[in-house]
């Protein structure tokens, strides 16, 4: 039970509440018990009054349109980045605290873009812009295991390729898999619905996430580079991505080569990843070890296996990540930037 008395706990708004995401967070502040003094769900006028159990409480879904966000103290946006450029200086205005989960402030100078794990003294004081961004779905698992990398050894190229599963676009993206599947599998000729996903993603591989940038790459790759380079501190940091969908339900998969300054020996390099806060290294003793999206493990870590050295380059190697991206790549890392922000006092005084 999380609903607390305590004039000091937050009041809490959750914006996209009923989204993939936001019911993630719901999960999460239950499971953490975040404490908090009021919790709003708030989502599209579709969903205003429908019933929410959260914490023993039943909660009605509000309009956003008809929210007063003078009611809060921290508003986790989570309804896309049209929603969170058109409400979020509303939010801001009334003296929220604003963590945003969408792209839409990620590279804006005055937001710290947090992974609480790698770059938690950005958050030595309350953000100027009053938003705190929370990165994407895949950056998140992959400078968690970068920056001990370019600590120790330097790096001097990261090339990646992503298995993106479908609940990275929503619920409707899940349904459209599991609904593209049972269509398929009753005809293989039939056409797929591909709303979500253009072509379909059932049964097929889609080397195209987010829209086309002029680059020719696209902008799920480009904010990799970007947002990766942001949370790390390195500027000109040599990365690049090719950014796949392909048809699992939920949780990203990255295959990750890195290339170093100096040599690298596989055993430090395990152990300093099994080290890594929420870090699970599944090859460390039985090289056959690996995690998948189906079977990995605790879905509040990052999990890396197939650690291969090269053998005719020391100075390079490999690994496989899998994470939770509901979990890890989203409403956890959100909520853990709550859980910082709050433990340094940034809404004492705030809170009203
Ligand atoms: N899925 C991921 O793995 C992931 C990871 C990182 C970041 N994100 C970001 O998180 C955001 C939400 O993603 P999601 O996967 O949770 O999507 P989703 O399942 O489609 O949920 C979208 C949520 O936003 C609400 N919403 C949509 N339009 C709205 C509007 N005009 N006003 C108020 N609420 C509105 C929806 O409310 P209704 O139910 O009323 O329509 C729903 O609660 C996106 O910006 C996404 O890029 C997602």
């Amino acid at each position: 039970m999380t609903l607390v008395t305590d004039p000091t706990a937050p009041r809490i708004a959750l914006i996209g509440a009923t989204g993939a995401v936001g019911s993630t967070l719901i999960e999460l502040i239950e499971e953490r018990g975040l404490r908090y003094r009021e919790l709003y769900l708030v989502a599209s006028s579709r969903s205003a009054g429908r019933q929410i159990p959260v914490g023993g409480q039943t909660h009605e879904v509000r309009s956003l349109e008809d929210f007063d966000f003078g009611l809060v103290d921290i508003a986790f946006f989570s309804a896309g980045t049209s929603v969170s450029r058109a409400w979020v200086p509303a939010a801001v205005a009334k003296g929220a605290l604003v963590i945003d989960n969408t792209r839409a402030y990620r590279m804006d100078p005055d937001t710290p873009l947090v992974v609480p794990q790698i770059n938690y003294a950005v958050l030595d004081r309350p953000p100027g812009s009053g938003v705190i961004a929370n990165p994407n779905c895949s950056t998140i698992p992959l400078v968690r295991v970068l920056q001990p990398v370019e600590r120790r050894w330097g790096i001097r190229q990261v090339v990646v390729s992503t298995y993106q599963a479908a609940s990275g676009q929503g619920h409707q993206g899940i349904e459209e898999l599991l609904e593209g599947t049972e269509v398929a599998l009753r005809d293989p000729d039939a056409d797929l619905p591909s709303e979500r996903f253009s072509p379909p993603l059932a049964f097929n591989v889609v080397p195209f996430v987010d829209e086309l940038q002029d680059s020719g790459f696209t902008l799920e790759e480009q904010k990799m580079v970007q947002e990766s380079r942001k949370i790390l501190g390195l500027p000109d940091l040599d990365v690049t991505a090719t950014c796949v969908r392909v048809p699992v339900v939920n949780s990203h998969s990255e295959a990750v080569w890195v290339q170093t300054q100096e040599p690298v020996d596989r055993a430090e390099l395990v152990g300093l990843l099994s080290r890594q806060t929420e870090v699970t290294v599944h090859d460390a003793e039985n090289r056959a070890a690996f995690p998948t999206p189906l079977k990995a493990g605790h879905p509040d870590h990052v999990h890396v296996g197939r650690v291969r050295v090269s053998p005719h380059n020391p100075r390079g190697f490999w690994l496989w990540l899998v994470s939770d991206n509901l979990r890890v790549g989203a409403a956890l890392n959100a909520v853990q930037i709550a859980e910082y922000a709050l433990a340094r006092g940034f809404l004492s005084g705030g809170v009203r």
